[in-house]
């Protein structure tokens, strides 16, 4: 009888051992680089620029708009807003920029994000480099310990995400008024802000953790139709995630980008009506 360890005439005789003894790092011949390359170089243009933009502590509001690195503005130190979503919980003795308050909750969203977490794994620290592509790390510990092991906080992360989605539409309504915040009116920056609420969304609600809420857990999706229902849709936005997640993450730095210019005078917002 086989018992699976004899040598076999397809595989060179190494069925049985726990891999193939190969002495290449791999033996992958398309560009396999390309992807982690590209991924570093996008996140690092985000990180710069958003760095940049949440500690410079001005031109976050041109009315009617305010940008979504500030929103919803928690300091006392933040510029008055009017009907903004702005609130004094952080006091007078806060100096730095408002924006360090609330981006910790997107941050955090995005930084334990399955989709992120495999990307800058494989870009930042080559673990793996890609598919196929050994390591040069000899140990693995997963995320098992810390600090790694705090990713498992992300779908308390996904919670704070929706409230900020929730602001973020508030601030599109918003935009629906002129600079002297008269109802009725539209602008180029209310479809810049339109586009970038329905992007945030989309990725918000593509979440793996959101799926799981929405329909894990059940052992019949026949006597949960609404969940069941609600489950497709998510699934349909899930298998898009890794879009979004960058379609987002570029909307959200041009939406903050045109306040910017707005607010340094460097054109005037064109108006529709
Ligand atoms: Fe990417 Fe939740 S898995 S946002």
């Amino acid at each position: 009888m086989a018992t699976g360890t004899e040598p076999h005439p397809n595989d060179g005789g190494v069925r049985g051992r726990t891999r193939a003894a190969i002495a290449d790092r791999h033996l992958r011949t398309d560009r396999w680089w390309l992807a982690p390359a590209a991924t570093v170089a996008g996140l690092l243009a985000f990180v710069v620029y958003s760095t940049w933009r949440a500690f410079a502590n001005g031109d976050y509001y041109a009315a009617p708009y305010v940008s979504p690195f500030y929103s919803p503005c928690l300091s006392e130190n933040c510029v008055p807003m009017e009907g903004g979503p702005n609130a004094a919980l952080v006091g007078g003795w806060w100096t730095l920029s408002p924006a360090l308050v609330i981006l910790i909750l997107p941050l955090g969203f995005r930084l334990t994000c399955y989709y992120y977490r495999k990307a800058y794994y494989r870009g930042f620290w080559a673990s793996p480099p890609a598919c196929a592509v050994a390591e040069p790390h000899r140990k693995y510990s997963g995320e098992s310990r810390f600090p790694l092991i705090l990713q498992n906080s992300h779908r308390y992360f996904f919670y704070a995400a929706v409230a900020v989605a929730a602001v973020l539409t508030y601030d599109a309504l918003l935009t629906f008024r002129n600079a002297d915040y008269e109802w009725g009116h539209m602008g180029l920056g209310t479809v810049v802000f339109l586009v970038n609420t329905v992007l945030i969304w989309a990725y918000t609600l593509s979440c793996h953790s959101c799926r799981h809420i929405v329909g894990g857990r059940l052992r019949h999706f026949s006597k949960h139709p609404v969940r069941y229902r609600m489950w497709g849709w998510v699934s349909r936005l899930n298998a898009r995630h890794m879009e979004l997640a960058w379609a987002s993450l570029v909307s959200v730095a041009l939406c903050d980008l045109y306040v910017y210019l707005l607010a340094t005078g460097v054109f005037t917002d064109p108006r529709f009506f």
